[in-house]
């Protein structure tokens, strides 16, 4: 919504600001310099309260609607953007109320009560929107249903309700999205880090390769209980949300293959298993700082980043992994050492080390051994006998009593 700024009020505006920034550090203010509110940054009490501090105390004529009860959220929860503009000042869109009215989330259940009829709009007729033309159940609401589901139609209908008279009227209509309501940005106005006893600010998106994906994209399901497990649902459904776009065939068939291959994994299996201890998509790219692998740099990272991904699970493993010309090489930054996914099945499609399938089985080994580049030529003996070094090499150094006394003599591990 946008009121116009009268040139009267502009002036009083501009006049206003001078004022007070003349109080407040009149060194700031040459004699006869303009000065006009900022219409740019980010739209925090600290930037408001030079001039409503008092925001709590007044009253809105007209709506059932107080800052006072509002005051524990940052004004950007209703006040999306910059509301000071050249062209005239912003106040919220009732959109926007729906930032928290009605979003059922978290241990809290329901944030704020989505019930619009019980103080304000008492009547249906009353909160019934302008879209809703005569005869809207034949046909209007089709169109708008498809497109809109999330962006407005979830704010006041649920999915029960839409069903109900559909399975009435034998209209089967599945939805390729969920019946939720995206709030957008304004899952920010609690997590942008402005409430203290949040888990933190939620940062990095902007600059991930995700800046275009929504919230509700990741996060699809709020309605957890188990806040208290070491491995929360909502958690395990972020991880895992991300095949939705994944593995679709919008991505390269390159992709979309590698990708694939995590259906077939141990870690697949033991998530289908309900072992939440095992890896999700998320456990091992993380969830907010997820970069684009576009750059010979960031394909370098992700190559060197095994330690970071596999170590919270795989401590031992990660440690073990230290002979001389892999573990240590790879640790310590060779591009030419393998990483930890060139042995174990690539960097998706992980088994167990039994499985003969598996390409760091005794029967494929020496052929993963052999692999261009690394030592060509090599057969099953040749893994067999250097495959002990690999994770082992330090336990059989530690365990020959010859070794260890010239170690000691000489210093070396
Ligand atoms: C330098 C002083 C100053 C600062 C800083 C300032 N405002 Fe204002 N604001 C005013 C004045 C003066 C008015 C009244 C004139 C008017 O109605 O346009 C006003 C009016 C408003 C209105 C009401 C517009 C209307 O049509 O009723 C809103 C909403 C508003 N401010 C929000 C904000 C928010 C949010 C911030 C912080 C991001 C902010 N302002 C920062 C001076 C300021
Ligand atoms: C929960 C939503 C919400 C939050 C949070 C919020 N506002 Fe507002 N604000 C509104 C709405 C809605 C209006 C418009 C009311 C109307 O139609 O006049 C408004 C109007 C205003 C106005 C003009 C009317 C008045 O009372 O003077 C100012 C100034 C303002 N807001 C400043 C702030 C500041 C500063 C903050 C942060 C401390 C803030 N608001 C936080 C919803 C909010
Ligand atoms: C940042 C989150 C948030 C946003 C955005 C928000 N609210 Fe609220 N609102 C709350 C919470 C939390 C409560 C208190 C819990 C409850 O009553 O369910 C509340 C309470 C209320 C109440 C009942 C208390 C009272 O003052 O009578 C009304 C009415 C209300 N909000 C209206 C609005 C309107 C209108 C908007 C949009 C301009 C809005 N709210 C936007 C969080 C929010
Ligand atoms: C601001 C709240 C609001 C939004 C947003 C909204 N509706 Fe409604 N809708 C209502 C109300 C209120 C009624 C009347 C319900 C009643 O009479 O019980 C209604 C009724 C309906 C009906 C029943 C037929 C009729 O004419 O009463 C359909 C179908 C419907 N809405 C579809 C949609 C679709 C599709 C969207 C999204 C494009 C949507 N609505 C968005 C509030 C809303
Ligand atoms: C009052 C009954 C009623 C309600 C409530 C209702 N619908 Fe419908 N809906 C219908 C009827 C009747 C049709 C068939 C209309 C036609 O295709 O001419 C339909 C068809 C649809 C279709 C097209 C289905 C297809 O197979 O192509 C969509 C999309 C749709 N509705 C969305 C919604 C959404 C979203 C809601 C809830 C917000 C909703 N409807 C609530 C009666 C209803
Ligand atoms: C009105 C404030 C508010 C809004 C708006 C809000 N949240 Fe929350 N959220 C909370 C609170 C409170 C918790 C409880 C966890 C805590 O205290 O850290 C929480 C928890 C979460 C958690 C679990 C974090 C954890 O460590 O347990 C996720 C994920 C989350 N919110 C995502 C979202 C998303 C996505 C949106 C927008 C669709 C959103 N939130 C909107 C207040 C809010
Ligand atoms: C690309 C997917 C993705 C997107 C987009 C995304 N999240 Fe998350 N988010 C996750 C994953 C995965 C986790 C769990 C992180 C983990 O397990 O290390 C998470 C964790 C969280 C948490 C818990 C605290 C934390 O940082 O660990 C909150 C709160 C949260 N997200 C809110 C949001 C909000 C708000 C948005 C939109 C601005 C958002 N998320 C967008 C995937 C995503
Ligand atoms: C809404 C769709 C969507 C969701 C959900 C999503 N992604 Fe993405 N992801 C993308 C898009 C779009 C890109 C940009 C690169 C591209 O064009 O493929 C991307 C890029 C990536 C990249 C970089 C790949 C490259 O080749 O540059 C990785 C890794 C990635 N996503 C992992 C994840 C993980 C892990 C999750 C879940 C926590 C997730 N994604 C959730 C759409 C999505
Ligand atoms: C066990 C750790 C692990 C898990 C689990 C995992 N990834 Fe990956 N992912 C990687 C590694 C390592 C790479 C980099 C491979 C390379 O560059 O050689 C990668 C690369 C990617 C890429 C870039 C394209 C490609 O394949 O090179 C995308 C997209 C991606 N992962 C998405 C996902 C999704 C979606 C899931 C869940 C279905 C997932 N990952 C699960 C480790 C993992
Ligand atoms: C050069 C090939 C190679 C590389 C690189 C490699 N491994 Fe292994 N890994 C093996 C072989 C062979 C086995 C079979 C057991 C053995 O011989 O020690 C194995 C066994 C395992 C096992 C199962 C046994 C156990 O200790 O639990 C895990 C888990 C494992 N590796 C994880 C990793 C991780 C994590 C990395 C990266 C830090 C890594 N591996 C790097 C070849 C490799
Ligand atoms: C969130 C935890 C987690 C992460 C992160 C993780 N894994 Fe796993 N991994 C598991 C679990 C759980 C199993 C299944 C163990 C079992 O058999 O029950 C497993 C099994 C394996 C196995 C088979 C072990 C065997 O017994 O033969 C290998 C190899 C492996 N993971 C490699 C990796 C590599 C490489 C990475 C990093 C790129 C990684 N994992 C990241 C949890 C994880």
């Amino acid at each position: 919504m946008q009121r116009p700024t009268g040139i009267g009020t502009r002036l009083a505006l501009i006049v206003l600001g001078a004022v007070f920034l003349a109080l407040a550090s009149p060194a700031l203010i040459a004699f006869g310099q303009e000065t006009t509110i900022k219409t740019v940054g980010p739209v925090v009490s600290l930037s408001c309260n030079p001039c409503h501090a008092s925001i709590a105390d007044n009253k809105i004529p007209g709506i059932k609607f107080s800052h006072a009860s509002h005051i524990l959220y940052e004004c950007s929860g209703c006040h999306t953007k910059f509301p000071h503009q050249p062209e005239g000042t912003t106040i919220p869109n009732m959109k926007d109320c729906w930032n928290c009215h009605g979003l059922r989330h978290g241990p809290q259940g329901v944030l704020a009560s989505g019930d619009c009829g019980v103080k304000c709009h008492l009547t249906t007729a009353k909160r019934r929107p302008k879209s809703h033309v005569p005869d809207w159940k034949n046909k209007p609401h089709v169109q708008p249903g498809v497109k809109e589901l999330q962006t407005t139609c979830m704010r006041c209908h649920d999915r029960a309700w839409c069903d109900d008279c559909h399975l009435k009227d034998r209209i089967y209509w599945i939805p390729q999205q969920p019946y939720v309501y995206d709030p957008g940005y304004g899952c920010m106005a609690c997590h942008g880090g402005y409430l203290p006893r949040l888990s933190g600010p939620v940062s990095g998106i902007d600059a991930s390769a995700h800046r275009d994906t929504r919230c509700i994209d990741c996060h699809p399901d709020f309605k957890y209980t188990d806040a208290k497990d070491a491995t929360p649902l909502w958690r395990v459904n972020a991880g895992q949300a991300c095949q939705a776009c994944h593995l679709t065939k919008k991505q390269t068939p390159a992709k979309l293959a590698s990708v694939k291959a995590f259906e077939g994994s141990i870690h697949a299996k033991r998530l289908a298993e309900k072992n939440y201890k095992s890896a999700t998509c998320a456990s091992c790219h993380g969830g907010h700082n997820i970069e684009r692998l576009s750059t010979p740099a960031a394909k370098r990272r992700i190559r060197l980043a095994g330690v970071q991904m596999c170590s919270d699970c795989h401590a031992g493993a990660v440690a073990s992994y230290n002979d001389y010309w892999h573990g240590a090489a790879y640790k310590a930054g060779a591009l030419d050492a393998p990483a930890c996914w060139e042995c174990h099945d690539g960097a998706h499609g992980t088994l167990p080390v039994k499985d003969p399938k598996s390409t760091a089985s005794p029967e494929r080994l020496g052929k993963t051994c052999g692999a261009s580049g690394c030592h060509e030529g090599s057969d099953p003996d040749f893994a067999a006998n250097g495959s002990s070094l690999i994770h082992r090499g330090v336990k059989i150094k530690t365990d020959n009593p010859l070794r260890k006394l010239l170690g000691a003599v000489l210093g070396f591990q």
